[in-house]
């Protein structure tokens, strides 16, 4: 059975994106030297405002995910300026990057990447644990976010008492309970079917709806077709900055 999902703020529209969350700047990323060297991102330059829902294409293998892992915090760029929330964190530590991505940010990946020996509830409350959250306002917040993905009747399950749609709205619950700018996927719905895949893009559609800016890496057209903007990656280079869903059914039947 579908779960109906609820979240309140559905209903406040979104504000006019105007302020710059995200701002990469000359962003190269090259791996390897030499013969092996690869360009995986070739000078990119990019803009992605506060309460935008975007989503990033582009074939295989043309740096959506290096892009990706530069944005979220989890990768230095090897040249180039990155401005998350105004600050230039690309040539931060590991340590600075670290607490920077636990309060600003949350991830989904294909994966889930959930802990199997902990519960819903417990896997939702680690994030809290690094961010120095006191353990009664961990758990009320972590089964507040479980609630907002529908899970308030699994709290205590285990990610294998779970199916794929589930686990991966566990991990869209642990992803937002540090109360992210910035909620980053990618390929959230590579590993779900079609009917799991509409319940995870309703949730985005509405964590964005409620003002969070949500950034997504997909392959499929159906899926980006959901959001309002489309960046096109080839060869490591943005092609496109801003694709409409309409531009890409064009771009598909041309
Ligand atoms: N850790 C790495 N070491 C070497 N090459 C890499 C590494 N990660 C990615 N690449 C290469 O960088 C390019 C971009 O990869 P990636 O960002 O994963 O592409 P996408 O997510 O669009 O499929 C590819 O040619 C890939 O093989
Ligand atoms: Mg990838």
């Amino acid at each position: 059975m579908a779960k109906t999902i609820t979240i309140t703020d559905s209903l406040v529209p979104n504000p006019a994106p105007q302020s710059t969350i995200i701002r990469l700047e000359n962003i190269f990323k090259i791996y390897g030297s030499g013969e092996t060297e690869v360009k995986a991102l070739n000078d990119v330059n990019l803009t992605i405002y506060e309460g935008e829902y975007c989503s990033i294409m582009g074939p295989s293998g043309s740096g959506k995910s290096t892009a990706m892992n530069i944005i979220g915090c989890l990768d230095r760029p090897t040249a180039g300026q990155y401005y998350l929330d105004n600050v230039d964190v690309a040539q931060m530590d590991d340590a600075e990057l670290a607490k920077i991505r636990n309060i600003k940010l949350g991830f989904v990946f294909q994966q889930f990447h959930l802990l199997p020996q902990l519960t819903a509830l417990e896997n939702v409350i680690l994030p809290m644990v690094y961010a120095s959250i006191n353990p009664t306002e961990r758990r009320d917040r972590a089964a507040a976010a479980l609630k907002k993905v529908g899970l308030e009747n699994r709290l205590n399950n285990k990610p294998n008492q779970l199916s794929g749609g589930q686990q991966q709205r566990v991990a869209i619950a642990r992803a937002i309970v540090n109360r992210p700018v910035v909620l980053l996927a990618d390929e959230p719905t590579g590993a779900l079917d079609s009917r799991t895949t509409q319940e995870v893009l309703d949730i985005f559609g509405e964590l964005n709806a409620s003002g969070i800016t949500v950034v997504m890496v997909t392959h499929e057209p159906e899926v980006a077709r959901q959001t309002q903007r489309i960046v096109w990656f080839r060869d490591g280079e943005v092609i496109h900055t801003n694709l409409t869903p309409t531009d890409l059914t064009q771009l598909a039947m041309s």
